[in-house]
């Protein structure tokens, strides 16, 4: 099979070595990639949120599936021009990537389920904003409805921080994403993510994982992408993931096929949980990065062929091969992240580093110049290793990292404490 992924960050990079694993690939190109995507892949330059590109390029190369790594050319409709033109492709229609691109839309999905989530409203007008807000108190949870690369959501601890937060929104912050605005009761509890894939009507688990979306140490500082992850999460349990499953994920799927905009792709199912029961805080339309570097780090061969029988409509005959395992990956960031960064700095030290089944560095912002590999983004490299015991997994990646040697570089010491 000749495979095609776009993208191009850390994400992308370890869906590219799972893919690679499995011998029914025969050619694999990623575009756009970066540095260490392109050691492993052939990379290729062109708009992978243009339909038209897309499509001219997967036929002039006879790609026969194409994986979508980021939501913005899901929310553009490529799946749907893959579709169109016969190409096999992983990922949902834009129709069904408003379970990311709206936030009043996946409430509104939520309500017809009966999925356990947070009290909302719904506002187009600033006044009333302002008057439920003083109406419910803080803390209180105020989201720009559209995609707005992570910064659309203050979780507002006291009523001022909420009317501030409508004044911006309504006020342009956000380009037409605040135009629209959510706002939600605050919930309490852990947060873990739950990885689903669909084919439009099966839902099945790929794993569970936590974040570490603060900057700093002991989740201080401001939010980022997120600065590492782990998996399994444990609060997750058995019988919480199940809860899940039954009470939001297969009703979700469930409304979505009923509407006629039947989900395939990958769930990212954000949760809550409290007392052993899960509320949804949000869907995203892809894997989560990092999240998607320790799942394929877990998973390995079989990835590619869970993601074919998502495409192929085969879930329900399909299993997952568990193993009993514990991945983790550490985030180096570009100092100055998630604020203004430095860019072009060198980073070495990444050859003598084992890359193999258990031990991985993943790239995000690199890029390769004049022999040398530089960092040209934020995120830069996701350090990331498996093992019998996340302690294992995590001395390990640790030890890679110190192996590193990048000083415009940064990273947190403290990826997985929530766990051990
Ligand atoms: P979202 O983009 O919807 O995932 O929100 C970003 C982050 O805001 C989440 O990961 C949570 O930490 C927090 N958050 C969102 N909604 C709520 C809520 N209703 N209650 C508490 N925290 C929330
Ligand atoms: N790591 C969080 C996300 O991908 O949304």
């Amino acid at each position: 099979m000749n495979i095609l992924i776009l993208g191009s960050g850390g994400r992308e990079h370890a869906l590219a070595w799972a893919v690679l694993q499995n011998p029914k690939c025969d050619k694999l190109i990623v575009a756009p990639g970066n540095a260490g995507i392109d050691q492993i892949a052939d990379c290729a330059s062109f708009d992978i949120e243009d339909g038209s590109a897309v499509v001219s390029f997967a036929e002039a190369n006879a790609i026969d599936f194409v994986i979508v790594g980021p939501e913005a050319p899901l929310a553009a409709g490529i799946a749907d021009r893959l579709r169109e033109a016969g190409i096999l492709v992983f990922g949902p229609s834009a129709a069904a990537a408003r379970l990311e691109a709206s936030k009043s839309f996946t409430k509104e999905i939520c309500d017809a389920a009966n999925a356990p989530t947070a009290a909302y409203g719904h506002f187009t007008d600033a006044q009333a904003a302002r008057d439920y807000i003083r109406q419910q108190g803080a803390p209180i949870v105020v989201k720009a409805d559209g995609l707005a690369a992570g910064k659309g959501v203050i979780v507002a601890m006291d009523e001022q921080t909420a009317l501030d937060a409508i004044d911006d929104m309504f006020g342009g912050a956000f380009g037409g994403a605040g135009a629209e605005v959510v706002i939600e009761e605050f919930m309490e509890g852990e947060e873990a993510s739950f990885f689903i894939l669909c084919d439009g009507k099966t839902a099945l688990p790929i794993g569970t994982a936590q974040d570490h979306k603060r900057v700093g140490e002991g989740d201080t500082g401001p939010n980022t992408g997120g600065m590492g992850a782990y998996s399994p999460a444990p609060v997750l349990t058995d019988e919480i993931a199940q809860k899940a499953l039954d009470q939001i994920v297969q009703p979700t799927i469930d409304e979505m096929a009923r509407r006629g905009t039947p989900y395939q792709g990958v769930l990212y199912v954000g949760l809550m949980i409290k007392d052993g029961q899960p509320r949804l805080v949000e869907y995203n339309v892809r894997f989560g990065d990092p999240e998607c570097q320790v799942l394929m780090m877990r998973l390995g061969a079989q990835a590619m062929d869970l993601l074919h029988s998502a495409a192929e409509e085969r879930l329900a005959s399909t299993r997952v091969n568990w193993a009993d395992d514990h991945a983790i990956t550490v985030v180096m960031a570009a100092n100055g992240y998630p604020g203004a960064y430095e860019k072009g700095s060198v980073i070495n030290g990444l050859d003598a580093l084992p890359e193999d089944s258990r031990n991985m560095v993943f790239h995000s912002g690199t890029t390769a110049a004049g022999g040398a590999i530089t960092a040209t983004g934020g995120r830069v490299l996701n350090v990331t290793a498996r093992g019998d015991s996340l302690q294992e997994a995590r001395d390990r990646a640790y030890a890679m990292v110190d192996a590193i040697d990048w000083p415009g570089g940064f990273f947190r010491r403290d990826i997985g404490w929530r766990a051990l």
